[in-house]
């Protein structure tokens, strides 16, 4: 570390939540120590309730004192939320879910990013052939605020009819095609813009709109495509994609359509960009069914802190990071899930890939040993 720059301390609000949340949150603190010891950055926690957790100890899945430390904070790390308890119950007026919505409104996380990229050594474990999956890489740009989540909704007195609005000003579509725009000049230099402008007309808004401030990115290819068509590309031909920009519903059911392709939900990141603070969360949920056991995948967790760290204007650490996880992937490491030559427990995958952050020059010595002794020749 290099003792004569005086980093300045980065706030974190941490929001672990449901099921596996606090587990695999607990991995990417972990990581997170690293980089400090690495690269002498330095980070100050405050901790918060949020979901079914937070509806338990406080009967409000967002409550204000979670809001205000996420309001006070640089970045917020957040886990998982969600229980059973409430999915199946579709009278429940409170749910976890609302927790989340709020503070996607409340900090104006915008732009929703998810990574979606396959790896070599788990090509198998995808559910579409190898040769289809092999190099996929993009990214997909997610309105998060706007549309129809968030337009007025409703039923009529008689209860028969419900409506639910999908709104979008000129501001909202442009300010994050400025994101997607900016980030396909990092990347392969396209952005395909995803609607259904045959139909909606706030579909024709994006279009207009995208297309205009496509004139401002002369070197980057502007691409245009149906929902329904982009739904089928994904499955046919998902290596085409760079960088996917879509509104707040398509992203949503695009994203998770997506996220199957690289055979594990527990290496995807995230990340919610906003004007102020910004959110960074694994894709999978809380899957309660492992919740305690040690059995979770903690690398999106830890992919996510490493977006964290790009976006605090740390990417050398947020790369180091990265190439930590791919190289462990590559060793054959893993949580179960991955069937991987050596399986290892959530925390075990913490420790490991903290160590290497820290100590890059290390080799990984993997020995054909019971675990208890392959852990004490790596670590
Ligand atoms: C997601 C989730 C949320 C969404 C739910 C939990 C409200 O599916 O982050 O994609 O629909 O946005
Ligand atoms: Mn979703």
């Amino acid at each position: 570390m290099n003792m004569s720059a005086k980093p300045r301390k980065h706030k974190i609000a941490l929001l672990p939540g449901d099921g596996i949340g606090p587990e695999v949150t607990e991995q990417a603190i972990k990581v997170l120590d690293a980089v400090s010891d690495r690269f002498g950055h330095l980070f100050e926690y405050c901790h918060g309730d949020v979901g079914a957790i937070a509806i338990e100890r406080h009967g409000d899945p967002l409550p204000e004192e979670t809001l205000e430390a996420c309001m006070n904070a640089e970045a917020v790390l957040f886990g998982a939320i969600g229980d059973p308890k409430y999915d199946n119950n579709p009278a429940a007026h409170i749910r976890p879910e609302q927790g989340l919505l709020r503070l996607r409104k409340s900090l104006g996380l915008f732009a929703n990013l998810r990574p979606v990229k396959t790896y070599q050594q788990l090509l198998h474990l995808s559910p579409l052939r190898e040769p289809i999956v092999q190099g996929v890489d993009f990214v997909i740009y997610r309105e998060l605020t706007g549309g129809i989540y968030f337009g007025d909704k409703g039923r009529t007195e008689d209860g028969l009819a419900a409506y639910d609005h999908c709104n979008y000003h000129r501001a909202e579509i442009e300010r994050i095609a400025h994101l997607a725009f900016r980030q396909a000049r990092e990347r392969r230099g396209k952005v395909t813009l995803v609607d259904k402008a045959n139909v909606l007309e706030t579909s024709r808004l994006w279009r207009a709109a995208v297309q205009e401030l496509a004139q401002e990115y002369p070197d980057i290819q502007l691409e245009q495509l149906f929902v329904d068509n982009a739904a089928m590309q994904l499955i046919q031909n998902p290596r085409q994609f760079d960088v996917i920009l879509t509104s707040n519903m398509f992203g949503d059911i695009l994203s998770d359509a997506a996220s199957v392709l690289p055979g594990s939900l527990g290496l995807l990141p995230s990340a919610s960009i906003g004007a102020q603070a910004s959110l960074f969360e694994p894709v999978h949920g809380s899957y309660p069914q492992a919740a305690g056991q040690d059995i979770a995948n903690p690398m999106a967790a830890i992919l996510s802190a490493a977006m964290m760290l790009d976006q605090l204007g740390m990417p050398e650490a947020g790369t180091a990071v990265r190439l930590t996880v791919q190289h462990v992937l590559e060793k054959g490491i893993g949580t179960p899930e991955l069937q991987p030559a050596i399986s290892y427990g959530c925390s075990q995958i913490g420790d490991l890939i903290a160590h290497l952050v820290a100590e890059p020059e290390e080799e990984l010595l993997v020995k054909d040993a019971p675990i208890s002794e392959r852990l004490s020749t790596i670590i």
